[in-house]
């Protein structure tokens, strides 16, 4: 399986302004049990840091940008999301990391569970030693 899984969301906009539908196990490869958005990230901060034992999630920047750095234990690749009808899929056991967000960047994450910390790895080592 590749690193970047890019999923593209359909225009349905039309002269009034822009449309994009998310629906589970349609566009989006799963249930979705959780919906959280990140915004207002301050100058220099990096987020994520970590993989999922089980959670699979796609992440979409609907306003804005930042780079998301991907890596399987094997290798990494990065890519820039800055388009609203783009989303990334963030799959089981990939450490991702997310980097250079715009100021006004809004960042929108659907979640194939509830929020449960023990389904995080944290430490980049036990990361290594789980795959
Ligand atoms: P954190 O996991 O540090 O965010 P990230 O690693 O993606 O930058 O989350 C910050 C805090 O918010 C942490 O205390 C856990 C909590 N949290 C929830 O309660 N529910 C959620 O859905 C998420 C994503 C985080």
């Amino acid at each position: 399986m590749s690193l970047i899984n890019l999923i593209q969301f359909k225009h349905l906009g039309d002269d009034r302004g822009e449309l994009i539908s998310l629906e589970q196990n349609q566009t989006i490869p799963f249930d979705i049990k959780r919906v959280y958005y990140l915004f207002d990230t301050q100058k220099g901060i990096a987020r994520g840091f970590h993989a999922h034992k089980n959670l699979q999630q796609v992440a979409i920047c609907v306003k804005g940008s930042c780079r998301f750095l991907m890596d399987n234990g094997h290798n990494k690749a990065e890519v820039i999301l800055d388009k609203p009808n783009q989303g990334i899929l963030i799959d089981v056991m990939q450490w991702h990391e997310m980097h250079d967000f715009s100021n006004d960047c809004v960042l929108l994450v659907l979640a194939s569970d509830y929020y449960d910390e023990t389904d995080y790895i944290r430490n980049y080592e036990d990361f290594l030693g789980c795959i």
